[in-house]
């Protein structure tokens, strides 16, 4: 058995050197070393050698044997403990320079800014913010703003009618979708004592087929101004100032004659850019006696001044977009542009 002791050596140093993981050496070191181990069997083995000399030198051999597999084992579990540490090490790292998808903030429509910075804008300049229902009676979207059934400027608002009567055909019209914010002025002069200095924004409606500035649910505000000795100079310097604050120092604006049944006189406005290219804005006047008597007030008394102007039209301004109908198109990548 003795003289197999430089194989069994070499084939103990080359399994340990094999050995997988810390399990497979563990298993290992106990076939070798331990209790019931091969080179503990040789130990015993020893004993039945006949002479001393062949014990010395057998028992010389085997203990080196045995040293060489004790420092193998060791050796060999450094090494796995060294690779099983790293391989811990590496699944931990962090990586601080690794950039993480973080969740993007998103921001308002284009329409809603417009919306909102022109509210700043206009209580900036000492006005009030009124709003109003959309779905309107004929008499606050058209009688009461000076246009009988039969006036022929209804039908400019080309109009979309809400009241279908219960199992029969359409009514009579009285309720409809508004077509402008100008409704809300008689709404305001009906509830609020003057004097009156308010914006209208809103959402209106009309039967408009979709092109590069148009849209069938469009953005409006409206404002109204009533107080006593108001006068047309009082508009067109109130449009310059609001002209400035909105779009800066180097716009200026001008009032072009136009007509409106509810206002009289009534103008265009238009904002003038710096290249000296013009925008058409909106619309505007002194408050028609005939609109201030249905919104309850005294012709005599009071004056004032409304203008009304498209918020998308001016979105679209402000951000340079060609049509209209893409800031409407629920694509992301567009909207996400600005
Ligand atoms: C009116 O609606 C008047 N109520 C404005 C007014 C108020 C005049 C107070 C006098 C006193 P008009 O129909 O022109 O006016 O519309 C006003 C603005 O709405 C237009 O200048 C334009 O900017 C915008 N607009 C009109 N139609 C559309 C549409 N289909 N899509 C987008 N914007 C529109």
């Amino acid at each position: 058995m003795i003289d197999e002791l430089p194989a069994i050596r070499d084939r103990a140093l080359d399994a340990i050197a094999a050995a997988a993981d810390i399990a497979a050496l563990a298993t290992l070191d106990a076939e070798l070393l331990g209790k019931r181990g091969t080179l503990t069997g040789l130990k015993t083995a020893l004993g039945a050698l006949a002479s001393v000399e062949e014990k010395k030198s057998a028992g010389r051999a085997l203990n080196e044997a045995t040293r060489a597999v004790v420092d193998a084992v060791e050796a060999r579990r450094a090494e796995l403990a060294r690779a099983d540490r790293a391989r811990q090490l590496d699944a931990e790292r962090l990586d601080l320079t690794e950039s993480t998808t973080r969740p993007t903030r998103g921001h308002a429509h284009l329409v809603t800014q417009a919306w909102e910075r022109l509210e700043d804008v206009f209580i900036g300049l000492g006005f009030q913010v009124a709003e109003g229902p959309e779905v309107e009676t004929d008499f606050h979207n058209f009688e009461a703003l000076n246009m009988p059934p039969s006036h022929p400027a209804r039908s400019g608002f080309d109009t979309m009618f809400t009241d279908y009567v219960r199992g029969g055909g359409p009514a009579d019209g009285r309720v409809l979708l508004r077509t402008h914010t100008s409704p809300v002025q008689i709404r305001v002069m009906q509830t609020i004592a003057p004097p009156i200095y308010m914006v209208m924004p809103g959402r209106v409606f009309r039967r408009d087929t979709p092109d590069a500035t148009h849209m069938p649910v469009f953005h409006q505000i409206e404002g109204l101004v009533i107080d006593r000795g108001i006068t047309m100079a009082h508009l067109a310097g109130t449009i310059d100032a609001f002209t400035k604050a909105f779009f800066g120092g180097e716009f200026t604006s001008r009032l072009r004659p136009n007509y409106f049944p509810f206002t009289e006189p009534s103008a265009e406005f238009d904002i003038r850019r710096p290249d000296g290219t013009w925008i058409e804005l909106g619309g505007c006047g002194m408050v028609h006696p005939n609109v201030l008597r249905h919104g309850g007030l005294d012709p005599e008394e009071w004056s004032g001044f409304a203008f009304g102007f498209g918020i998308d039209r001016m979105a679209r301004e402000r951000h340079g977009i060609d049509d209209i109908r893409d800031m409407f198109s629920n694509d992301i990548r567009f909207i996400e542009q600005f």
